[in-house]
């Protein structure tokens, strides 16, 4: 049944998002319109997304943000084959509003409607822009999940490992954080550390552990002491830190992708073109690309990581998965409910 046009919806956390992606017949992709509207300036005084907050601006934002993707693809909802929005894992009233108004949508044109699990999305991202199947590993790291899994199928993931703390965003938000740095801490980090070199100590928990698992608040403890210990800082102090902290995550992420490596290796067939991804936001970190680079290189894989607007939080993913699903004949009912949390 492809073609396949979709509008997708993004509310989950503190992008409010509309885009219309098309799933062509041959399987590849195209974006037909994103729109992503940031509520940075909202959250950045408290240094953090306020859930209460985020909610109220997706009411205000999303109605403009679907418009002008419909416009700019130069639809109407009834060219559509589908509506699709992100029903979780995220803060739940931000949830709600995208979901509820996809069904809305849905029901007042008589399309399917389909519930996208926001990290199914990441996962399946790097599909809309490469040419790249299951099964391959996929390295997960957003602010709120850092996740190596074994992408078998649409709909079908084993996880082989996770963070025991926080996650490699939250990680990054928090460093920046303590350094007295902008919020969100990712690209400010990643700015400070080109200026600097990465001269500071700084531990690798976990690395050689067998199990490819992730533990980030002991780094960030080290770096609050190697801060303090620095007080108060100078320019050139914060720029080292930064750097510090970005290689120390290179080493850990290098050691602990390689070890999946192993475990992907196991479970598929001696045929399979190895691939790895990378998706989720903090993949549009220069330094982890390079890491990840040099350890596909290593192991002979194909590495792919979608281009930095697709590896943030943003509709277009959404709208592609639920492509994905919908080719398969998977929809939901208008009773799907919002959920707060969803694994993969
Ligand atoms: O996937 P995402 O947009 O939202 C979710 O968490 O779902 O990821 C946001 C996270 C934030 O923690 C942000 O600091 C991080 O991605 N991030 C980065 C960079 N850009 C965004 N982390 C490191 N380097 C970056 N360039
Ligand atoms: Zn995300």
């Amino acid at each position: 049944r492809t073609p396949l046009t979709l509008l997708g919806i993004e509310t989950s956390c503190d992008e409010t998002a509309a885009a219309v992606v098309r799933l062509r017949a041959d399987g590849s992709g195209e974006i037909v319109a994103n729109v992503v509207r940031a509520q940075l300036d909202l959250h950045a005084a408290y240094g953090g997304v306020v859930p209460e907050i985020a909610a109220r601006a997706h009411v205000d934002l999303l109605e403009p943000a679907i418009k002008q993707a419909m416009a700019e693809a130069a639809l109407d909802f009834g060219d559509l084959d589908g509506v699709a929005a992100a029903a979780g894992p995220g803060l739940i009233g931000g949830v709600i509003v995208g979901l509820t108004t996809a069904k809305a949508i849905a029901l007042g044109c008589g399309k399917p409607f389909v519930a996208v699990n926001h990290l199914e999305a990441h996962a399946l991202s790097p599909g809309l822009t490469d040419n790249v199947r299951p099964p391959y590993l996929l390295l997960l790291v957003s602010g709120g999940h850092t996740q190596l899994v074994v992408v078998n199928d649409v709909g079908s993931y084993t996880r082989l490992g996770t963070t025991l703390d926080d996650a490699l965003g939250e990680a990054f938000d928090k460093a920046a954080k303590l350094l007295g740095l902008g919020y969100p801490g990712g690209p400010d980090v990643e700015r400070w550390a080109a200026r600097g070199a990465p001269t500071i100590p700084l531990p690798r928990p976990m690395m050689g552990r067998p199990e490819p698992h992730f533990s980030l608040a002991g780094l960030k403890t080290a770096l609050r002491q190697e801060a303090m210990a620095r007080a108060p800082l100078s320019e050139h102090d914060v720029a080292d830190l930064c750097a510090s902290f970005q290689e120390a995550v290179g080493d850990v992420v290098r050691d602990r992708v390689t070890r999946a490596m192993d475990l992907f290796e196991d479970r598929v067939s001696a045929d399979t073109e190895l691939t790895l991804v990378a998706a989720g936001g903090v993949a549009a970190n220069g330094r982890l690309r390079s890491a990840l680079g040099e350890v596909a290189a290593a192991r002979g894989y194909r590495l792919v990581v979608p281009p930095p607007a697709l590896c943030t939080d943003n509709a277009a993913m959404i709208a592609w998965a639920g492509a994905q699903r919908l080719a398969r004949g998977l929809t939901d009912d208008m009773g799907t409910p919002g959920r707060a949390r969803w694994p993969l």
